[in-house]
């Protein structure tokens, strides 16, 4: 009698008996020298609530590989037309590209309140088996930091602790992992390629200076404001005079100051924003929102672990050697990826205030 074909089941389909056999550490003093210990004996927990740390910690790791797979593709659509593509970014590409962004998004939302459950944990509880899991660390996570590689995290933003660079505990198939990342286009430089290619001249060539003007006027407005504010000294009001001139010319320099490629960027960044209304730019809006509102999710993210991890070592050294929580409030307010794009909320104008394109109907729907 032949073998039956099998057919596709539930379990097997989704591997849940290799996924289940990931839940008991190794037995690391039972590990012979030199090998690897994910392939040895494993031990049982040392404690109740070791198995939520550890599912807690692989459910984050699942999810981080949904979220590098997503953003790769985000990166690959925009980036058609940098460097690694020379075709245009289609039409349809913008959407799918929110459309994904928007699923990331929405998975970071999930990560943030995963720390709730992590915090269901007595921190007592968490030292029965702190021990047994140093020096390991969530510093050693190749996915996070191929995530903030993909995203664009730049080498010089990162700090070392105790002089020891993210990639110093890795092991081979982890930097394997890292080498896929390293030294390809980011996601912030396909955003970036592609805000560079914006025809603006076509619609608005003046669009720059006639933004700066505006904003300039808008600044001498507010200055004018605080010079009728009762609640001001003389001091408070030549102090807001002086705002109003350097505003303008942060403006100047950060719309027209740079290398020709950024200023073209920037300046479609505030394009987009100040003409969100009409139908052509409506896609593009919408992903630069989903971008400013990833980079929010990602800080937020980094700043909601540092408070669990507060909540439940204080202000301990972590396992992974650093000085804990003082180190993960600097990663969440120095880290950004999009930190530029910020910054131009500084320089929003209302939309009574916007500059009239020559001709709107250039940006409306057309039907051949
Ligand atoms: C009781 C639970 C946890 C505690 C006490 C804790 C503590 C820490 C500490 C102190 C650090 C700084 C590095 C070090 O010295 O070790 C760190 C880094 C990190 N942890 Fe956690 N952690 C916990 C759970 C988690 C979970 C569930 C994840 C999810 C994957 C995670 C992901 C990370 C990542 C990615 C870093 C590196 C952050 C960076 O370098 O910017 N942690 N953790």
């Amino acid at each position: 009698m032949s073998a039956r074909q099998p057919v596709v089941d539930y379990g097997s389909y989704l591997q849940l008996k290799k996924l289940f056999s990931a839940q008991r550490p190794p037995d690391y003093a039972a590990v012979a020298a030199g090998t690897d210990p994910a392939s040895g004996p494993v031990r049982e927990l040392a404690h109740h609530d070791e198995l939520l740390f550890i599912v807690v910690h692989q459910v984050y790791e699942l999810w981080f590989s949904l979220v590098i797979h997503e953003l790769t593709r985000v990166r690959d659509l925009l980036g058609r037309c940098g460097p690694e593509g020379g075709e245009r970014v289609s039409e349809d590409d913008i959407p799918r590209s929110v459309n994904g962004l928007r699923r990331v998004n929405e998975i970071m939302q999930i990560l943030m309140a995963q720390w709730r459950v992590m915090e269901t944990m007595n921190p007592a509880n968490f030292l029965e088996f702190r021990n047994l899991i140093t020096p390991a660390s969530g510093f050693q996570s190749v996915q996070f930091r191929q995530l903030e590689m993909l995203a664009g995290l730049s080498g010089e933003a990162r700090m070392d602790f105790e002089g020891r660079p993210y990639a110093t505990d890795l092991t081979d198939w982890e930097r394997e992992r890292l080498a896929s990342v390293r030294g390809k286009m980011t996601l912030r430089a396909a955003l970036f390629d592609w805000l560079s290619r914006t025809p603006i001249q076509q619609v608005f060539p003046a669009f720059a200076e006639r933004f700066v003007a505006a904003f300039t006027s808008y600044c001498h407005e507010q200055s004018a404001l605080q010079q009728t504010n009762p609640n001001l000294g003389a001091e408070q009001k030549n102090a807001a005079v002086a705002a109003a001139e350097a505003q303008a010319e942060s403006l100047r320099a950060w719309l027209l100051g740079g290398p020709p490629e950024r200023n073209h960027a920037h300046q479609a960044f505030l394009f987009i924003g100040s003409y969100r209304h009409l139908p052509l730019l409506r896609w593009p809006a919408a992903l630069l929102d989903t971008l400013i509102e990833f980079e929010q999710n990602f800080r937020m993210f980094r700043f909601r672990h540092a408070r669990m991890v507060e909540r439940m070592i204080g202000s301990r050294i972590g396992t992974g050697g650093s000085p804990g929580i003082a180190y993960l409030d600097s990663t969440a307010s120095k880290y950004k990826i999009f930190g530029d794009l910020l910054e131009a909320r500084n320089f929003t104008l209302a939309t009574s205030h916007v500059p009239p394109l020559p001709d709107e109907s250039l940006l409306n729907f057309r039907f051949a």
